[in-house]
Formats: structure tokens, C-alpha cells, sequence
């Protein structure tokens, strides 16, 4: 785990791959580490990946390539490839930057979700692993917004930017991106409010 650049309570956006009777199924999930050993993920009640994750206790997660990835896996499922992993009988996602082979250490409900928390078997690295967080679009958007904000428009803006900033704290605790934002959102609120 410690060659994937995951920083501990970071959120990073990951495809997990699950298999039940043989057939393979990708869904889009966010995972998170606390100790850089374990993967922890939050997965609502309904999804056919937790009823296959608590079933068979295994699982494979997928860092993909790229966002269309996410996209695939939700929408145009059909052009997606799996290979066999070495040591769960989940399927493997082909085209992944990095794969890691986990069974199921522990759940717990939490209000309408099961917190899953799973111990890796295995981890395959190829080349650069560049995991997705969500922090820098959201910054990036509010900067386009920001520069939109024309002063009596300001406060329209501010409740997208302080929901940005919210998923942000959530997502990528103590990195630039909060920091940035923080500042972005200050100078909003003191240029609307002067
Ligand atoms: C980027 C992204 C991240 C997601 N993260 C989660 C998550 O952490 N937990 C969850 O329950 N659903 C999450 N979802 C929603 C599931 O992917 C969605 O419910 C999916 O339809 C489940 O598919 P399934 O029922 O085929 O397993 C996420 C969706 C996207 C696009």
C-alpha cells in the first residue's frame, strides 16, 4: 500500500470491481486510508456492489487512468475489461494505473451506509499513479466562478464557493486547495459585504 501516493484521510475517487456469480461489476466509489495499510469506504445501502462486497467479502479497487473511467463504469459499462485477480475471485479492471486485491476485514452500519473496511492481499503498480481527488477541480471551478463574480453578483456565488469549500475539507483535509479556497471565499465575503 505504501507505494500507492495516498495521503491518510484524503478521499480519492476509485473504481471497485466485485464479481457474484462470475459476472464482473464495476461501480464508482471514493476510498479513503487512515494508517496507509487498511482501505476504509463509505457504500450506501442499495448498490449492487455492497450486496456483492457482502457476500463475497472480496473485492478488487481500480485507481483508473482517468475520469472517463467513472464515466464508463456508470454509463457504458459494455467497454470496460476485467482480468482475473491472484488472490480474491474478484475481477481485475484492465487499463487501471494501480490494483489492489482486498478481502473484508470488518463493516459497520452507519445511518443509511455500511462502513467497509478492507485489508489488501495484493497491490500491482503500473508506471505513475496520479490517484483522483476531487479538490483541485472544485478549486478550479470556484476560480472561474470567482472571476465571474462581478461585485453585486458576489453573493450569488457564495454559497456555491462554501459548498465547494465544504467538499473540499471532506475530500483533501489541510492541502492547498482548502487553503486556497479559504482564502477565495474570505475575499468574497469582505468585497460583497463592503
Ligand atoms: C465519483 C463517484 C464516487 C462515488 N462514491 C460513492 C461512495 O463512496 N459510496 C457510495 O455508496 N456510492 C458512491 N458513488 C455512487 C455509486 O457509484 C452508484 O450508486 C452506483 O450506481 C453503484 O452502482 P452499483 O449499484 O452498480 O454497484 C459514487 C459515484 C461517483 C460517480
Amino acid at each position: 500500500m505504501r507505494a500507492l501516493p495516498l495521503r491518510e484521510g484524503w478521499i480519492y475517487e476509485v473504481i471497485v470491481c466485485t464479481s457474484l456469480d462470475g459476472t464482473p461489476h464495476a461501480a464508482p466509489f471514493g476510498t479513503w486510508t487512515d494508517d496507509r495499510v487498511g482501505l476504509e469506504f463509505l457504500m450506501y445501502e442499495g448498490s449492487r456492489t455492497l450486496r456483492n462486497v457482502l457476500a463475497t467479502r472480496e473485492l478488487i479497487v481500480a485507481f483508473p487512468a482517468d475520469v472517463h473511467t467513472l464515466f464508463a463504469a456508470l454509463f457504458a459499462p459494455g467497454g470496460l475489461t476485467f482480468g482475473r485477480a491472484l488472490t480474491v475471485g474478484a475481477p481485475t479492471l484492465d487499463g487501471a494505473q494501480a490494483t489492489v486485491e482486498l478481502t473484508v476485514d470488518g463493516t459497520r452500519p452507519v445511518e443509511d451506509a455500511v462502513r467497509v473496511s478492507a485489508m489488501p492481499r495484493r497491490v500491482a503498480v503500473e508506471g505513475d499513479v496520479t490517484p483522483l481527488n476531487r479538490a483541485d477541480g472544485l478549486l478550479l471551478e470556484s476560480l472561474v466562478l470567482a472571476t465571474r463574480a462581478e461585485l453585486p453578483g458576489a453573493p450569488a456565488v457564495l454559497p456555491v464557493l462554501d459548498e465547494n469549500l465544504r467538499v473540499v475539507r471532506k475530500v483533501a483535509p489541510g492541502s492547498a486547495a482548502e487553503r486556497d479556497l479559504e482564502a477565495l471565499v474570505r475575499r468574497l465575503r469582505s468585497a460583497s459585504s463592503a
